[in-house]
């Protein structure tokens, strides 16, 4: 007989009928006459409760159902007279598939994260690694669905490259060279000419310059995959392999583009009510009481949107008024994420786009503001995670883009490719890029982005 899934069997109201569950025990209990098991396999993140009668069952058969063995259940549907559940198994027969003794690392319940991301093969079978998991699926469909339905073209964008996309000099380098033999010359420079691409090439931190090839042909395009960043930052918020999605738009000005961050997003959290209710409610129950409030109060609010010099002026207000923050607060600053947060959880108390930031600090492709000093950057900040997106319209005229690559000494002959799009009919365009994992920490309410990633790749860690 077929088995069937646990979330389907809990919608099933054909009592009577014959069903077999296969899954991993997560409790059992019982007394001399009759145990009871939740079983779960992982297709939501309710259990169901199998019945088996003390009597019917070999006693070394009922002995080996420990918290984590493996199922099989082949029993019949009944009505559930207990609470919270509305159907059960009561087993006709039960087959060990895998035994799980007692040294079984996520048998005891409240166990640490930090624990838990030490057995992050295992982690996996809690309740709440299941639902951040099955959360993290629905919203890579939810962007792939909300992209296809507005038109946008998924654009694959390569994984190795040879440019430094947002020049922060944070590249895995990719390389066959081996390294205990590492031939210089006379200068001390390594000659890449014998290495597999016959120069220097790195893991991608971003795909927008290819993704700007694609929005410049196809006219909206997005990417979905992953990135990496060798930034030594030990923080909850970043990790060295991450996933981004990056939309590109031809004919997009930096107004269109924030409309397209707002509403994507939005779109993106409203599947999350829509689709993963069971599991939000959970992490609503057990990670973060404000979880669900806070999901629909995002939906229900417009963005603020203002000027990065605007934003500077309220947290020098705010440091005039004695709120004392750890870095300093001046025009030209790189907002540290406690002004962002300021922003958006004391001032404004909603999701904040901030917009126009000295050029000094942010990348070389976005279009100067008629004041020389500012260029059209955009990026999202939110509650609880400070930046979600970073974005802005590019700079699409050709004297102008070389002439702040020279300025940042980019060397000029490995960009000719991206160049030629503002040679050859070249035009406004505009895109930005959403951090997955941000996202979904956002979506799950959880604290730390190493828990939203299945093996996450942080400095000293590669583990899995
Ligand atoms: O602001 P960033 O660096 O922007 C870019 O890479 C642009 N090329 C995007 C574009 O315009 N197409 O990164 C974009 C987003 C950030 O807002 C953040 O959410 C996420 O990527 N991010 C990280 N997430 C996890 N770990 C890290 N180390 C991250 N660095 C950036
Ligand atoms: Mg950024």
């Amino acid at each position: 007989m077929k088995r069937t899934k646990i979330a389907d069997v809990l919608s099933r109201e054909d009592y009577g009928a014959t069903v077999v569950v296969k899954g991993w025990v997560r409790t059992r209990r019982g007394s001399k006459s009759v145990n009871f098991v939740a079983l779960n396999d992982g297709s939501t993140i309710r259990n169901v409760q199998v019945v088996a009668d003390v009597e019917k069952f070999d006693a070394e058969v009922l002995r080996q159902i420990t918290t984590g063995a493996c199922l099989s259940v082949t029993g019949t549907l009944v009505q559930s007279v207990g609470a919270g559940q509305s159907v059960e198994i009561q087993a006709d027969a039960i087959e060990i598939l895998g035994t799980c003794g007692s040294d079984y690392p996520m048998q005891k319940k409240g166990q640490s994260f930090e624990y838990m991301r030490q057995h992050a093969h295992m982690r996996l079978r809690t309740n709440t690694f299941g639902a951040v998991f099955r959360i993290r699926h629905n919203m890579a469909m939810a962007i792939h669905r909300y992209f296809h339905e507005h038109g946008f073209f998924y654009f694959h964008t390569p994984i190795i490259t040879a440019s430094d996309c947002e020049g922060a000099g944070q590249m895995f380098q990719v390389t066959t060279k081996n390294l205990y033999d590492l031939k210089k010359d006379a200068e001390g420079k390594i000659d890449y000419s014998d290495d597999f691409f016959g120069k220097p090439t790195s893991l991608t931190v971003s795909g927008q310059l290819e993704g700007e090839l694609g929005a410049t042909a196809l006219g909206a395009i997005y990417t979905f995959g992953p990135t990496f960043r060798a930034e030594n930052s030990n923080t909850p918020r970043h990790l060295a392999e991450f996933w981004m999605i990056e939309p590109e738009v031809a004919f997009y000005d930096i107004h269109d583009n924030m409309d397209l961050a707002e509403d994507f997003i939005k779109y993106c959290i409203r599947w999350a009510l829509d689709n993963c209710m069971d599991d939000l409610e959970f992490l609503n129950k057990m990670i973060d009481k404000t979880l669900l409030d806070r999901l629909h109060f995002v939906l229900e609010h417009d963005f603020q949107r203002l000027t990065y010099t605007e934003g500077i002026n309220i947290l020098e207000e705010a440091v005039r008024n004695g709120h004392q923050f750890e870095f300093p607060i001046y025009w030209g600053v790189d907002l540290a994420s406690e002004h962002e947060r300021y922003l958006v959880e004391e001032h404004f108390r909603k999701p904040v786009i901030l917009t126009d930031y000295p050029k000094e600090i942010k990348a070389f492709y976005m279009k100067l503001n008629e004041d020389g000093k500012t260029v059209r950057a955009m990026d999202v900040l939110f509650p609880q995670i400070g930046e979600i997106i970073g974005g802005s319209e590019r700079e699409e005229n050709y004297d102008k883009l070389t002439a702040r690559i020279s300025e940042l000494n980019i060397p000029m002959k490995d960009m000719w490719w991206y160049l030629d799009t503002r040679k050859f009919g070249t035009c406004p365009h505009s895109g930005f890029g959403l951090g997955f994992e941000r996202l979904i920490l956002f979506v799950t309410g959880m604290q730390n982005i190493r828990d939203v990633v299945p093996f996450p790749r942080t400095p000293k860690s590669a583990d899995f």
